[in-house]
């Protein structure tokens, strides 16, 4: 991989020369973001953000370089970095660094970097913070907890995110208010089940080209992300089988015509395997010592803990690159085990990520919560906030009309009858 970057004073970026190829990225996905763009629109003539600094943690992709132009068209100051070591596409990282936008991104860096990055986008004293995984609002609480005080609130676009935002909040360390983008309907029934459904099999057909057809394919975790998982692998002829610790997901998993196993059992039968839990751990020694030969193990989870690589290492005799993003290890045995994407997002590191069609809505709600909390932000209490559902709604409707969808309408009687408590058989 090239050890070389393209810096400015307000970038730091693989290579500046691929901003044009990001450009053309860019153009594609403002061309299925009709909900972002006619907030774009709407925004920049009110120029809803004017005055904002916000530093963003999100990502780099086409779909996040439309939302980061909306922001900044919305009147926004902005500083980026990405979420993820993995995840950053190098051409659109060049474009918006092009555009002027301050970013600190590129695609193979390493944990200091990561947080280097970080720290650059802080410098600018962010009003608002943007978070997917919440790196950026553990950065601030932990490392710059000065900044924390100027902060008028953030967004958090992730489950894994989320649910530790949470628990700081329960234990009342959590320092201003975050809006939990992910809890939208917009977004979880969307997004992590259709988007991460797509985009994983995708990352996983691009790294391995592996007919799935036929195939066991292993799901762990039967969330929302697990179960976009399982629909598309069925959708492709595979026989999926879930792992799950939670008896009313694992009952859905049957009712959707899937096998339920523990991983133990799994193991051994599973041919493709992908882990979609936020937990970690979840493929350890135990389970590299029984798989076939050949097995395929990736992770669409937030972070790299899921599948236990340090002890992949320990058990394998020899490792090699065989494609862009797959590592065979062979076992002391013979048998080989291939592993995606280091065991990060794979649908990001080795895919585009969810398609720009189903990120639009999840930046819409990214959008309107950012001029949510610029204009009520001060007034909303420190802790963990709930998109509203009429933004929900809103946001579903716009789509809709982009899709030629009739919807209907319930009459002054329909309404009434709602809430009638009289009416009976
Ligand atoms: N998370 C999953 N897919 C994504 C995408 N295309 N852009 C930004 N974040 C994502």
């Amino acid at each position: 991989m090239s050890k070389t970057y393209s810096e400015g004073d307000h970038f730091k970026v693989r290579d500046i020369g691929l901003a044009e190829q990001g450009r053309m990225k860019m153009d594609w996905a403002e061309s299925r973001m009709p909900v972002l763009m006619a907030l774009r629109e709407e925004h920049s003539k009110k120029q809803s953000l004017k005055g904002m600094r916000i530093a963003g943690c999100l990502h780099v992709t086409k779909e996040t370089a439309v939302l980061v132009e909306t922001l900044a068209a919305a009147g926004a100051e902005i500083s980026w970095s990405g979420c993820n070591p993995l995840s950053t596409n190098d051409e659109v990282a060049a474009a918006l660094a092009q555009a002027g936008i301050s970013i600190y991104a590129w695609y193979g860096m390493n944990t200091e970097e990561f947080y280097w990055c970080i720290d650059k986008t802080l410098e600018m004293k962010p009003t608002l913070t943007l978070d997917d995984g919440a790196d950026l609002i553990f950065s601030v609480h932990n490392r710059h907890p000065e900044l924390a005080g100027t902060i008028i609130g953030g967004t958090e676009e992730t489950t894994t995110g989320v649910h530790r935002l949470r628990a700081m909040a329960r234990d009342g360390a959590l320092k201003y208010p975050v809006i939990a983008v992910n809890d939208a309907e917009t977004k979880w029934d969307f997004d992590n089940v259709f988007g991460t459904g797509q985009s994983s099999l995708d990352g996983i057909l691009r790294a391995t080209s592996v007919l799935l057809a036929g195939k066991n394919f292993v799901v762990a975790g039967y969330g929302h992300c697990g179960y976009g998982c399982a629909l598309r692998a069925d959708g492709m002829g595979a026989n999926v089988i879930a792992t799950e610790v939670k008896p009313t997901a694992a009952l859905k998993a049957i009712l959707h015509g899937h096998k339920v196993m523990c991983m133990d059992d799994a193991a051994r039968v599973g041919d493709v395997f992908i882990t979609a839990t936020g937990m970690k751990d979840i493929i350890v020694g135990r389970h590299f010592e029984v798989m076939r030969d050949g097995a395929i193990v990736c992770n669409t989870g937030h972070y790299d803990c899921e599948i236990n690589l340090e002890d992949l290492e320990e058990m394998a005799v020899s490792k090699r690159t065989i494609r862009d993003n797959c590592e065979e290890f062979t076992l002391r045995d013979g048998r080989r085990i291939y592993v995606l994407a280091q065991g990060r997002l794979v649908n990001l590191a080795a895919a585009e990520g969810h398609p720009s069609e189903v990120m639009d809505m999840s930046f819409a709600n990214q959008f309107l919560s950012m001029v949510r909390l610029a204009e009520e932000g001060k007034d909303l209490e420190a802790g963990v906030h709930d998109i509203p559902e009429d933004q929900d709604q809103r946001i579903a409707g716009i789509k809709l009309a982009t899709m030629d969808a009739g919807l209907d309408v319930l009459t002054p009687e329909q309404v009434a009858y709602l809430d009638d408590y009289a009416a009976g058989t």
